[in-house]
């Protein structure tokens, strides 16, 4: 069929109006669409492959088969433009706007409190809209599983969930019942003060304010687009791009027709696996064939024997198809379905199981496919038609490794899928472990199908696939042969064992590394397998009795645990802070829980971040060239391919830095050598971003390798190889306690590094004024002074004509400190060399490449004690991987020493501390500096001591801990009362003595599942240990209206500083909040501030923006004595006629820090916070998952500010922490090439990691005189607390170990991955699997720490 020159008109609707679209083109994504083409910046990019639903819209098609509209939310990132013709799409613009009427979703999430940078607040949104436009009143299952594939890296979920579930039907939680209090809530269940009190709070927000659903209320489906679809357009339509040319066929026929004619052209169905390898793995097709409108693809039919699937359904729409086959028909006949439910459940996240079609996913056969080892397994048939006629062909091993035989002939097509029922006497299991429960791609799945011999034991056909153990999805073909004919006892089992892994060999040096986890994995499946088939046959055994039966093998009860798989629960628990003094007045907002300035603003998308900025006259784009050798010298740079691009403009090198080109150690752009893969070479400047791209790819850069290449801090210390002089702090006599000892421990503690993984990617956008050389700079920074400073060196212009404007923040976490000035210094050499306005939007891959993140700690403890757990002398000695530069790794190397001693008094220590110089990007800030990473060998040792003790760790925790008014090791002091309030409340509220009996009563009931606990206390030093960086300003002006604009040094990353500071500014000048406002953080207002960090910024600028209120209100005392009856606005009029200064700068000269590292001494902190959480879990010992049952956190806040902004930065920062400790792993190639750059590989938490009850306090009744009424920063604080989850689960595991006998001591090693569980759960299974010699193989990955 011919295919016209000239393009089709693209139809489609967004928010109720009509898009035509003349010049598609098939490369355009609706994210992209939607941000540059109508500006509708409500939709956000993230991580651009489907993986975190910050792009997350609504799309409604009429259904040709119900005729019904159908809503599904999808990732706009992965959807091409052409694939919207004839739909209708909803963005969180078209839900509500703050100028219109606020949809109820968006009014309850921000007043939820379930905003705090905001970033993925649209995609939360538009995740939850969708859902309630599909069921208006859903359970909270359902809305758990509608945000599974939304990452938040603020709030730590819990108020998004609350937001939700004040749309659900009927409420498992506790608050839900209708009475607004819980079993958890006052009084009952709990003897703790916090229990007891009156004045404590259990709700942050009011429910009975929200406004109602009206369904009626939302857009309708257009009634164009209705009469479209019920006469659909037969003819064919092209869209020509400037590249490819995507054809959407209107009739079978026809599409047939053209895929004889292309054969090489792929079907484009939910993009999911084309787009992604589109997009990072350079795959290029020029013509895409879409079936988008071939109804023939979508049809389902039932049958007697099975179910026939069309290839084009979505897998959101087959799960459906499943789980109602498996309603209707009787147990027997639907095991393949209930399997293959299974998987779907956890398969990626909503909207890619709305995308992603049945045929795409199985033709795209990829290693880690969750259904096809199933499908296999089930004696699926592939119904392929082409123009020649229809064939089947099975779904056999063969299709899957690819083999030109048993596969697709390149005209043909997937039509639809056949799977039959299962029959008595079958069974079929499904099993997957991934890094985390839901939307992670798993390390092992499998599918297992036995069919016995009627009545009888005996195999008679057997079929076993795995997935994630080689290229392709693999089958045990012989060793099920070999099994056929046996009986299903353990014999049997062993013998499969041995088999399987010898048939599914994984080489040492395998692809995905984790091998000999996946080999464990692989027999540990079939374990369980062989458990539940043994159960399943008991129980058809029992009513049927079969001649020459015979005595099946029985499962203690003990090992029944081996069977269940984790159920996802939806999370519940309560927040507890002290209410204000009944005296304080209404209208005075400090320690209420008002919801975030922007809460409202970020849930409709009208927040504007960097990157929403509207594209500026002229404006160029920019894109970074990156080494790709760890350390080598750079021979030449070819730029001659990438400039004959066109609308490439320039290529910035370091030749054209007019000033600075950073420091002598620290290159802005490199010059004739590169440090690390990810150091910034060059820059390339384009009319569109798409282009600055493509030219990178056509940079030649030729090196020669140097020597010595250092990863990793074993090879450092090595080498010498180190970044500044060693730390140390020590007190007593540390070799004259270790004499006196009972025993002695010494250990070893690694803990990897951490992705800031910040929402919003680094970003900037360069505006050179004409005038003056002058710039103007937004950027999204924690840090505007040090862009500024950078940009000012770099480009040798002073200062003050160089302005930087931070609106808001999509996050920070100590990752936009110190790099935004090397992207804003790099953009502005751009600007000035063009002459244009430069933006810089960096990609996930890249920002995660480039930028560094936490340091991976090594660290080594000697310590000696009692018998009775008394610590004497304790020696630690840290090693942290800097990366190859020094940006903050001195300083986090003396915050960690300065820190290390956490809530524990020991007479005797030696605290020394290193930061190694290796040839990985620079680590630098991170949420806790050193803390989170330090205190886990502190508390590692204190784990280990009790061990050797034959104490509970709590004991030692306890005996060791500080007691009264004391001294640190660097002789600060300090009172600890409110840190022992802190332990014995969480001790309290948790119930933890009934708990930890509970626990082993568990463990000695279970052998293949073991609970752990386990209470952490913390002590938490907030601040900068120097003066100086502890001041802050604050400009207040009051306008003739009286309405009144505060500014301050402070930035807004999601903290809620800006609301903060109204609060402050609302109470001293004694007006309503709704007076104030605060419209950015600017250098030209107020300058030479201070990085937002170290958990001080509300602090200190709280402390400015007061001053400013009280000198204002000062100069406005006469006239309001005068009238004291008048108006804020009488005032404020009479103030102008008497020409009294409306304007004043408030100023705080910052809290004394010092630190004498000469001496070892100091008071290097303004004061502590003080914390305790107490978390249980469950594992899974033959799978290493692990569920977390309950966490119960107790922190001193003192008089928060806002209790609601408080609990949720202790809730954010200890999912972050738990992150940090459980499955955030960042995975480095041999040769120094991260491989962690994206959501796939990289997991940040989701709504489904946190803790099944998950209960904050604050700690009431604490005070501290010196900061600004009383309240306390947490903005860090918390993130250690996630580490007790990390000793929960080593708490399981060393149970585990203990019944079964293992002597030795693990080495802790975080995070405490599923890995890492199931192997230190060693066992039978563990021992069985090939071990490989380190030295024979290059392993596909490396330990940097
Ligand atoms: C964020 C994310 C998370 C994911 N998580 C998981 C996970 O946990 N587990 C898992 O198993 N998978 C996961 N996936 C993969 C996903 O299941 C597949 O990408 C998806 O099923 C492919 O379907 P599609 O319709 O999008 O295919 P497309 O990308 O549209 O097409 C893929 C290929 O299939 C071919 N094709 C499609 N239909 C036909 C047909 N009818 N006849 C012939 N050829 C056809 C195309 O030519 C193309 O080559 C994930 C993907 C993403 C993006
Ligand atoms: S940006 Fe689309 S899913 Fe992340
Ligand atoms: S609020 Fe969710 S990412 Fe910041």
């Amino acid at each position: 069929m011919p295919c016209p020159s000239r393009s089709d008109e693209l139809v489609f609707f967004v928010n109720g109006r009509k898009v035509i679209e003349r010049n598609a083109d098939p490369e355009v994504t609706l994210l992209s669409f939607l941000r540059k083409n109508l500006r509708l910046t409500g939709t956000k990019y993230a991580c651009g492959r489907g993986g975190c639903g910050a792009c997350t819209v609504m799309v409604s098609k009429r259904d040709p088969t119900s005729q019904e509209i159908r809503h599904f939310s999808v990732t706009a990132c992965l959807v091409p433009i052409c694939s919207l013709y004839g739909a209708a799409v909803t963005t969180v613009e078209g839900v509500g706007s703050i100028k219109t009427r606020l949809h109820p979703v968006q009014e309850r999430i921000a007043k939820s409190h379930g905003t705090q940078c905001g970033f993925c607040t649209p995609g939360m949104v538009m995740s939850m809209y969708t859902l309630l436009r599909n069921h208006p009143q859903p359970s909270e299952e359902q809305l758990l599983e509608a945000l599974a594939g939304n990452l938040c890296r603020c709030t730590g979920y819990r108020p998004i969930l609350a937001s939700g579930k004040t749309f659900c039907l009927e409420s498992n939680g506790c608050q839900q019942k209708g009475t607004g209090k819980c079993c958890l809530d006052l009084g009952e269940n709990d003897s703790s003060s916090l229990g007891r009190k009156s004045d404590i709070c259990t709700e942050l927000f009011v429910k009975e304010e929200f406004q109602p659903l009206d369904p009626t209320q939302e857009l309708i489906f257009p009634p164009e687009l209705l009469r479209m679809a019920e006469d659909p357009e037969k003819r064919t339509l092209t869209f020509h791009g400037e590249r490819v040319t995507w054809i959407s066929p209107g009739t079978f026929k026809d599409l047939l027709e053209l895929k004889a004619k292309h054969p090489e052209a792929p079907l484009i169905l939910g993009n999911t696996s084309l787009g992604p390898a589109m997009r990072s793995k350079g795959h290029f097709h020029p013509i895409l064939l879409s079936p988008a409108r071939i109804s023939e693809l979508n049809v389902v039919s039932k049958t007697n024997d099975g179910l026939t699937i069309g290839a084009g359904c979505s897998l959101a729409h087959v799960k459906d198809i499943l789980a109602e086959r498996v309603s209707e028909l009787p147990e027997e006949k639907t095991q393949t379905y209930r399997a293959l439910l299974k998987h779907l459940k956890s398969l990626a996240g909503q909207q890619i199981r709305n995308m992603a079609s049945l045929g795409g996913h199985i033709i795209s056969r990829h290693s880690y496919s969750d259904l096809n080892p199933i499908l296999a397994v089930g004696n699926t048939t592939l119904n392929l038609t082409s123009e020649e006629g229809t064939r089947r062909i099975p779904l056999s091993e063969h299709f899957l490794a690819g083999l030109a035989s048993a596969d697709l002939k390149p005209e043909e097509i997937l039509e639809s899928v056949y799977i039959p029922h299962s029959q008595k006497w079958e069974f079929v299991s499904a099993f997957r472990q991934a890094q985390c429960q839901h939307n992670a791609l798993p390390d092992v799945n499998a599918g297992m199908r036995v069919l016995f011999k009627e009545g009888t034991d005996i195999i008679e056909d057997l079929s076993i696939t795995y997935g994630g153990v080689g290229a392709a999805t693999v089958s045990a073909h012989k060793s099920c042969q070999q099994l056929l004919g046996r009986q299903w006892d353990e014999l049997m089992l062993d013998e499969a064992c041995r088999r399987l892994l010898d048939e599914v060999s994984l080489p040492g040096w395998a692809p995905g590394g984790r091998v000999e986890f996946k080999r464990t994995l692989v027999v540990s499946f079939f374990f369980k397998f062989y458990l539940q088939v043994l159960q399943e046959l008991k129980k058809l055994i029992k009513p049927f009795p079969v001649p020459n039966s015979r005595h099946y093998p029985e499962i203690s009860d003990r090992f029944l645990s081996a069977l269940e798989d984790f159920p996802g629960t939806v999370p519940q628990g309560v927040q507890r802070y002290q209410s204000v003094d009944s005296h304080q007045p209404l209208q005075d907002p400090v320690g209420r829980p008002v919801m975030h300035l922007s809460g409202l603003k970020h849930a409709t998308g009208e927040a504007e971040f960097c990157d929403d900025i509207p594209m500026v006259d002229k404006e160029l784009h920019m894109a970074l060239v990156t080494s790709t050798r760890a350390y080598a010298k750079i021979i030449s740079i070819d730029l001659s391919k990438a400039l004959e691009i066109p609308g490439v403009v320039d290529v910035i090198t370091a030749k054209d830095i007019p000033g600075t080109n950073g420091t002598e150690d620290d290159k802005l752009l490199a010059v004739d050598e590169v440090l690390c893969v990810g150091q910034i070479i060059c820059a390339v400047v384009a009319e569109t971003d798409v282009q600055a791209k493509r030219a990178i790819e056509k940079i030649k850069i030729t090196y020669e390798e140097l020597e010595p290449i250092i990863f990793t801090i074993e090879d450092a210390i090595k080498h010498n190889s180190f970044l500044c002089p060693e730390k140390k702090l020590e007190q007593g006599n540390i070799e004259e306690a270790f004499e006196k000892v009972d025993q002695i421990v010494e250990g070893e503690v690694h803990v990897g590094g951490q992705e800031h993984f910040y929402m919003e990617t680094q970003r900037v956008l360069v505006i050179p004024k004409t005038e003056d050389k002058e710039l103007d700079i937004y950027v999204s920074t924690q840090d505007p002074a040090h862009v500024q400073k950078t940009v000012s060196s770099t480009l040798h212009i002073p200062i003050n004509r160089i302005t930087c404007h931070v609106k808001r923040v999509g996050g920070g976490f100590g990752g936009k400190i110190g790099r935004p000035a090397v992207f804003g210094a790099i953009a502005a050499v751009g600007a000035l060399k063009t002459g244009h306005p430069i933006r810089l939007v960096l990609d996930r891959e890249d920002d995660m490449l480039i930028t560094g993140g936490r340091h991976p700690l090594f660290g080594k403890y000697k310590v000696g004690f009692m018998n009775n757990g008394r610590i004497k002398a304790l020696d630690i000695e840290c090693f942290i991987n800097g990366g190859c530069t020094l940006d903050d790794s001195e300083l986090v190397t003396e915050f960690l020493i300065l820190k290390l001693e956490n809530a524990y008094k020991i007479r005797n220590l030696r605290f020394r501390g290193r930061a190694c110089l290796t040839n990985l990007p620079s680590n630098t800030a991170f949420r806790g500096f050193g803390f989170p990473q330090g205190t886990l060998v502190t508390e590692s040792c204190i784990t280990a001591v009790a061990a050797k003790c034959g104490l509970p760790p709590e004991k030692i925790r306890e005996k060791n801990m500080y007691q009264t008014v004391d001294k640190t090791i660097y002789k600060q002091a300090f009172n600890p009362e409110s840190l022992i309030r802190c332990w014995n409340e969480c001790l309290d509220t948790s119930s933890f003595h009934n708990r930890r009996m509970q626990v082993e009563e568990f463990n000695k009931k279970n052998y293949w599942k073991k609970r752990g606990i386990a209470v952490i206390p913390m002590k938490f030093s907030v601040g900068f240990a120097a003066t100086s960086y502890h001041q802050a300003a604050a400009l207040v002006h009051i306008y003739t209206d009286g309405s009144v604009l505060v500014t301050h040094g402070g930035n807004e990353l999601g903290q809620g500083i800006h609301t903060k500071m109204l609060q402050v500014a609302s109470r001293e000048l004694k007006i309503p909040m709704s007076y104030l406002h605060i419209c950015e953080t600017s250098t030209a207002t107020v300058p030479n501030t201070i990085a937002t960090a170290a958990s001080i910024g509300a602090d200190t600028n709280g402390r400015a923006v007061q001053n400013a209120c009280q000198i204002l209100l000062k100069r406005l005392e006469p006239i309001i004595k005068k009238n004291p009856e008048g108006t804020w606005e009488e005032w404020i009029e009479a103030a102008f006629e008497q020409r009294i200064s409306l304007s004043a700068t408030g100023y705080f000269r910052g809290y004394k820090a010092f630190m004498d590292w000469e001496k070892g001494e100091g008071d290097p902190f303004p004061y502590y916070v003080y914390g305790a959480a107490c978390s249980e879990v469950e594992i899974d010992c033959l799978t290493g998952a692990h569920k977390k049952i309950r966490t119960d956190i107790v922190m001193d806040a003192c008089c928060s500010l806002n209790p609601a902004i408080d609990i949720g930065q202790i809730e954010g920062a200890f999912i972050q922490g738990m992150g940090l400790y459980t499955t955030e792993e960042l995975k480095y190639s041999p040769e120094g090439v991260l491989y962690s750059r994206g959501p796939d590989e990289y997991k940040i938490p989701t709504i489904s990691d946190v803790p099944e009850e998950f209960n904050v306090s604050l700690l009431p009744s604490s005070q501290t005189p010196l900061t600004i009424y009383s309240s306390k920063g947490l903005g860090e604080s918390g993130m250690f607390l996630g580490s007790s989850v990390f000793f929960a689960i080593t708490d399981a595991v060393a149970a585990a170990r203990k019944e079964r006998d293992i002597a030795e001591d693990f080495t802790v090693k975080s995070p405490a991955t599923p890995e890492w569980v199931r192997m230190a759960c060693a066992d039978r299974f563990t021992e069985m699997i090939p071990r490989d010699d380190p030295k024979t193989f290059k392993p596909w990955s490396i330990t940097v720490a």
